[in-house]
């Protein structure tokens, strides 16, 4: 389906996710015929810009971020007069009431049907004040058009926060209105777990206790907190990313088959797989949970990193995790007894994010008493969601020669080279799919309250008992040590590149 008409009003509009993400997505999609005709933009933030000079700062820095090998200049000039500012503070009613008469006239002069997507592009704080602001003027109601609002993360720093952000949310809008992002569910290689999965028939019988060992996630970052500190030293890495874009993975990864490819068919079966993993006890944390700091290090080009805590605005005794590795369990038929692994940290030594399905070993009866017999391993299947996107089997196959050696190989799908691909920002789809009302890609409330639930019991024992060891990795290394204990534990080791 065609996206509808629609105005498009970006909250925040002055920051960095408009000119670095949502402009730049925007464009790439009218440049690929996908926005529909009757669309035009207003920016509202507090800063003094004209629509002439917003125009001005969006066409300055759109060349840096959309597809720069194909800028077409009067593409962008066709779609820069459909950006509109304007200036207004949240907690301004007025500011709210000049709002509407703006977008009656835009509605007008574009033919947008009266179709709103409000895009929340500030910090949750004001998200509250912003929803008061829409709906004193009515601006959240529905008749023969939609209004809906894109929200992004954090949706909360803890259950009782995002419990209270939903409350707020809910007040005002309905469950169906609301769009919250996890820009992980942009990513093609994510949104390609569900079509290997399910468009296949040759790996769902596998797809559970009996044949599957264990899983891995890995999501490992080079960089360190940069310019973030003030945010993330009130985070750390398992509220900023297992809470959300690892338990994504995990949720397309593990759960059962939707009924349909329709949003709530998806978004049920994720909180159920979600609902079925174990919350863990004070204890269970200690023993499944391990978290790290990074201190100081050497980057990839040579030169020195800080440590975490001499960081900008992060404080010197800082208690806050950079890595954390988790062992979980799901309970339910499938996994029962199936160990999942997540792991992610910053600093690391290197960028990139991979899921790995570990099979049962086969019996060794077969070879015993040869060289083969011993070297049995299992067999892996790894989606390598970035970089270097594809999809790898490993398996065991016979070395040339007279003896029955085994060497492990593999099978390997490239997504460059099975596809062309259009380098984006992986927000396209998620703005695509949102003006046409396919809520899929987005989280709903009790996704993020359950996945909250998941991880409260870590944050509670870890917030509770200071990290003696800190910094326990150098910037640049492969993770603190006992992250490498974790799994061996279970006699199992990490088995990603990273
Ligand atoms: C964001 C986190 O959600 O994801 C960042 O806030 C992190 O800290 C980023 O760097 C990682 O995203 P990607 O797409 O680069 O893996």
């Amino acid at each position: 389906d065609a996206p509808d008409p629609c105005i498009m009003v970006i909250f925040g509009a002055s920051g960095d996710l408009t000119k670095r993400l949502l402009i730049p997505s925007l464009f790439n999609l009218y440049c690929d015929n996908l926005l529909p005709d009757a669309f035009a933009i207003l920016g509202m933030a507090m800063d003094d810009f004209s629509t002439e000079s917003f125009r001005d700062r969006m066409s300055e820095d759109v060349r840096n971020y959309s597809r720069q090998d194909q800028f077409d200049d009067h593409a962008w000039s066709v779609f820069c007069d459909k950006i509109h500012y304007m200036q207004g503070r949240f907690d301004d009613a007025e500011a709210f009431a000049r709002l509407k008469t703006f977008l009656q006239a835009l509605d007008g002069r574009y033919d947008a049907g009266g179709n709103i997507l409000f895009y929340m592009a500030t910090p949750p704080a004001v998200f509250s004040m912003i929803s008061t602001g829409l709906e004193a003027v009515g601006m959240n109601e529905e008749h023969d058009y939609w209004r809906r609002i894109i929200v992004e993360k954090p949706f909360g720093s803890d259950l009782d926060s995002a419990r209270q952000l939903n409350r707020q949310i809910l007040t005002y809008w309905k469950e169906s209105q609301v769009y919250r992002i996890d820009h992980y569910l942009g990513k093609e290689t994510v949104q390609n777990l569900l079509a290997f999965r399910f468009a296949n028939g040759m790996f769902e019988p596998l797809w559970n206790r009996t044949h599957i060992d264990h899983i891995q996630i890995t999501a490992t970052e080079q960089v360190g907190v940069e310019w973030r500190g003030g945010y993330y030293d009130k985070s750390g890495v398992v509220r900023d990313m297992i809470q959300n874009h690892l338990f994504q993975m995990m949720a397309y990864l593990c759960m059962e088959p939707p009924v349909s490819f329709e949003s709530e068919a998806i978004r049920n079966e994720k909180f159920k797989l979600l609902s079925a993993v174990r919350i863990m006890e004070p204890e269970e944390v200690r023993e499944n949970a391990v978290r790290g700091q990074y201190g100081e290090g050497v980057k990839q080009d040579g030169s020195p990193a800080k440590p975490y805590r001499q960081e900008h605005l992060v404080h010197p005794d800082s208690n806050t995790e950079t890595y954390a590795a988790v062992k979980l369990r799901i309970d339910n038929w499938r996994w029962h007894g199936v160990p999942v692994f997540l792991r992610s940290g910053k600093g690391l030594r290197t960028k990139s994010t991979e899921i790995v399905v570990q099979f049962r070993r086969a019996p060794e009866f077969t070879f015993r008493g040869t060289p083969a017999a011993g070297q049995l391993e299992a067999n892996q299947l790894i989606f390598r969601i970035q970089p270097n996107e594809g999809i790898e089997l490993r398996f065991l196959a016979k070395r040339p020669g007279p003896s029955m050696h085994m060497r492990k190989v593999n099978m390997n799908f490239e997504y460059d080279e099975a596809f062309v691909t259009h380098p984006g920002t992986g927000y396209e789809t998620m703005l695509y799919d949102c003006m046409r009302g396919d809520a899929s890609l987005f989280s709903r409330s009790d996704l993020v309250e359950t996945s909250w639930q998941i991880v409260q019991p870590i944050l509670d024992v870890w917030k509770s008992e200071k990290a003696r060891d800190f910094p326990n990795y150098p910037f640049g290394s492969w993770g603190p040590k006992a992250a490498f204990d974790l799994p061996a534990a279970a006699h199992r080791r990490w088995l990603a590149r990273s």
